[in-house]
């Protein structure tokens, strides 16, 4: 059982992660929240199993429970499902002093967190992660987001998270064991998030993802608790330093301006942490270009999101110059000037507003773009 204590503008938030711990989800939420209501928002995929666990651990508390189902998909992931929760939360009753329990993946987790953080002004939430990528990254650290769609010109689909509030959790509960329900591409999802945590702050992680992180993509739990934890304390570390992302909390994006840029485009069929995986290898080759990066280090990176089952390369054809245009939406934007989160050896980043558009395109043809 590793537990690690956040600070928050909100108040200090724990984020338990250890096998079993759904059990006592339930029990622990009651003793936290001085509540008596509880909207209960669901990833549809474990609604008859993790949440019910969780809907009846509630309820054994003595708290009134209510659910909602959503189905987890980026083109869901907008205002209207929000509303679909607000309304929800109507019918249940729920007021200031209740609480909304999310349980699912970090989609579900964004989603819930918004309409958490704008029902009623703002109403407690308890994140309770499903998949890999949500305990180590998704649920930790209070930003919540809906996608908003791009304009025609580039391309359409959506801009990602570009709407959305920071609102800490009041716990966060991370049960591995839930991992055994999740398909093995989603394990290699969540994987490519902690090897982003791995190059960002904790070359010891990268290891240890190299010895058992093709394992856990074929169904073991074997290392899942250990890699989860230090992913979190490296998050943790972070966001403690700076909640609202005025500074040192960017590094979080590693790869991710490149993987906006993909991920909306629903003719890639990208999900999430595959497109950080590519995202992770062009800011990499920036690295190289910038000479941050080593290139034997870009190749180590190649072969580990490759054993993780991963894409390096983007699967389908894409202009490299309207992938530039899309970064441009990115929410990392200042004053028209696009930051870019930099690889540096052997370990660590650094943010970069002085790259060039030649630069940036030849990361893009570096993972395949044309
Ligand atoms: N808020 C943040 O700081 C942050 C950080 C990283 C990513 N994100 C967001 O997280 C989202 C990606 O999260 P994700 O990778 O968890 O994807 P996801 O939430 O889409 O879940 C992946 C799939 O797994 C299913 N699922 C969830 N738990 C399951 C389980 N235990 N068993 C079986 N199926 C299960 C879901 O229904 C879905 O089909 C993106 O929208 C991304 O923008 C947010």
């Amino acid at each position: 059982m590793s537990k690690t204590l956040i600070p928050s503008s909100r108040g200090a938030y724990e984020v338990h992660v250890a096998p079993g711990l759904l059990q006592s989800a339930g029990e622990m939420c009651g003793q936290l929240l001085k509540t008596r209501r509880v909207l209960v928002v669901a990833d549809d995929e474990v609604t008859a199993t993790h949440a019910r666990t969780v809907v009846e651990g509630l309820q054994a508390s003595g708290l009134t429970v209510s659910m909602v189902s959503i189905r987890a998909a980026e083109i869901r992931k907008t205002i209207e499902v929000v509303a679909q929760i607000w309304s929800h939360a109507m019918s249940a009753g729920i007021e200031r002093s209740d609480a909304l329990v999310v349980v699912g993946g970090g989609l579900v987790g964004d989603v819930g967190g918004f309409a958490a953080a704008s029902w009623l002004r703002g109403v407690d939430v308890v994140q309770i992660p499903t998949t890999l990528l949500a305990m180590v990254d998704a649920s930790v650290g209070g930003k919540t987001a809906v996608n908003v769609p791009l304009p025609d010109s580039v391309g359409g689909g959506l801009g990602k998270n570009m709407a959305g509030a920071f609102w800490p959790p009041r716990l966060v509960l991370a049960d591995p064991e839930t991992l055994q329900t999740l398909p093995s591409r989603h394990i290699s999802c969540g994987l490519a998030e902690a090897v982003k945590h791995g190059l960002l702050a904790d070359p010891d992680l990268l290891d240890l993802i190299e010895r058992m992180g093709p394992a856990l993509v074929k169904g073991s739990l074997d290392g899942a608790e250990t890699i989860i934890s230090r992913a979190v304390s490296i998050k943790a570390d972070i966001v403690a330093r700076d909640e609202l992302e005025s500074g040192q909390r960017a590094l979080l994006n590693l790869g991710h301006t490149f993987a906006h840029a993909i991920e909306g485009r629903p003719a890639l069929g990208l999900h999430h942490g595959e497109a950080v995986a590519i995202g992770l290898m062009a800011a990499g080759a920036l690295g190289v270009q910038l000479e941050t990066m080593a290139s034997d280090a870009l190749d180590r990176l190649r072969s580990l999101l490759a054993s993780l089952s991963l894409p390096v390369i983007l699967p389908g054809p894409c202009p490299a110059d309207q992938l530039l245009e899309r970064m441009r939406f990115d929410k990392k934007m200042d004053q028209g000037t696009m930051r870019l989160i930099v690889p540096q050896a052997p370990c660590g980043a650094c943010i970069r507003t002085d790259v060039s558009d030649a630069q940036v395109l030849e990361a893009w043809r570096s993972v395949g773009a044309s």
